[in-house]
């Protein structure tokens, strides 16, 4: 039986890698629907290029519902020094003929957690949607299963700020809000995510998939991890997103502890931080898996036959 999920994105070309791997899993994910959220770039554009995944993937029956256009309390901080003026440079691919749905990404959100108990969010940006769903019908909280969410930092520090990363900094209350819900939480934080980095072989095996969504892959990550070989000197970029579906796939090629997470919402200096209570200091009960360790090399080898299966 597929999982139920929903998928909720700010597209980024690693999260469009992410919707990719999704959408090329249909036997085992039932995506619902993706919900978009203002991050690396604006609304309009995160749900351009979640609209423009889904049709790369001739799955044009999976919904997009546009979400929040800034976060809960803070002004919008985007990305376009890392990903492009549309987010997803180097995908090189036409403007969406399909349409976002008339329902908005939140009240999509509650619905769907009520008619569907049991559902599993996955959240690749900042968690303003979850946030302000949860904030509308907190009792929704009891028919999520999990969520898993790509955010947060902790013995990798941050990578906005050096106590944040970026979807969490970007919308703390929001996060805040998601991290005391009770509900099952797995976080896949930087310490995880540079783990995945590409690098010029597992890009030429995107290319060689002969196929539209490998030459697609391929061209945004090409772009994508120019800003991390300049900036910090590595061979390549970390793969944030695709850790979160790669996680429901195989979690076999994930490792982590379950440990007490609470967010950073007063300090300017280390607003957003996820402060990861790793050797047990608090005698706060766990409220997150936190996962650390990855085998890349499986991921990569996932992706890569996944997106391989596409148009
Ligand atoms: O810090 C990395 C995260 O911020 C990723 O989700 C990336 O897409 C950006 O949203
Ligand atoms: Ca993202």
């Amino acid at each position: 039986m597929a999982q139920p999920i929903i998928i909720d994105t700010d597209p980024g070309q690693d999260d469009a890698v992410a919707l990719l791997l999704a959408l090329a899993s249909a036997d085992e994910l039932n995506i619902l629907g993706i919900t978009t959220v203002a991050g690396n770039v604006p609304l309009d554009l995160t749900t351009r290029n979640a609209l423009m995944m889904v049709e790369l993937a001739d799955r044009p029956s999976v919904a997009v519902y546009q979400g929040c256009d800034r976060p809960m309390v803070r002004p919008l901080v985007t990305a376009e020094f890392v990903h492009g003026k549309t987010g997803i440079d180097g995908a090189e691919l036409p403007n969406p003929a399909i349409e976002p749905a008339a329902t908005h990404a939140v009240e999509f959100i509650v619905d769907a957690a009520r008619a569907t108990p049991g559902i599993t969010l996955c959240t690749l940006g900042p968690l303003t949607n979850i946030g302000t769903a949860l904030s509308r019908a907190p009792e929704i909280a009891d028919g999520i299963e999990e969520i898993v969410l790509m955010g947060g930092g902790f013995f990798e520090g941050g990578n906005t700020t050096p106590a944040a990363e970026f979807n969490i900094y970007d919308d703390p209350q929001a996060a805040d809000i998601v991290f005391r819900s009770g509900i099952r939480l797995v976080m896949m934080p930087l310490d995880v995510t540079h783990q995945a980095l590409t690098s010029d072989a597992r890009v030429e095996a995107f290319h060689h998939l002969g196929n539209r969504a490998g030459a697609a892959t391929a061209g945004m990550l090409e772009f994508y991890e120019r800003y991390d070989r300049e900036r910090y000197g590595t061979v390549g970029a970390p793969l944030h997103d695709p850790t979160v579906i790669a996680y429901l796939l195989e979690p076999g090629l994930f490792g982590g502890r379950e440990c007490y997470v609470e967010i950073e919402t007063t300090s300017e200096l280390t607003m957003g931080m996820t402060v990861v209570d790793w050797w047990k200091l608090t005698p706060n009960e766990p409220n997150c898996l936190v996962i650390n360790q990855l085998d890349d090399d499986g991921f990569y080898a996932l992706l890569t036959e996944r997106i391989g299966r596409l148009p």
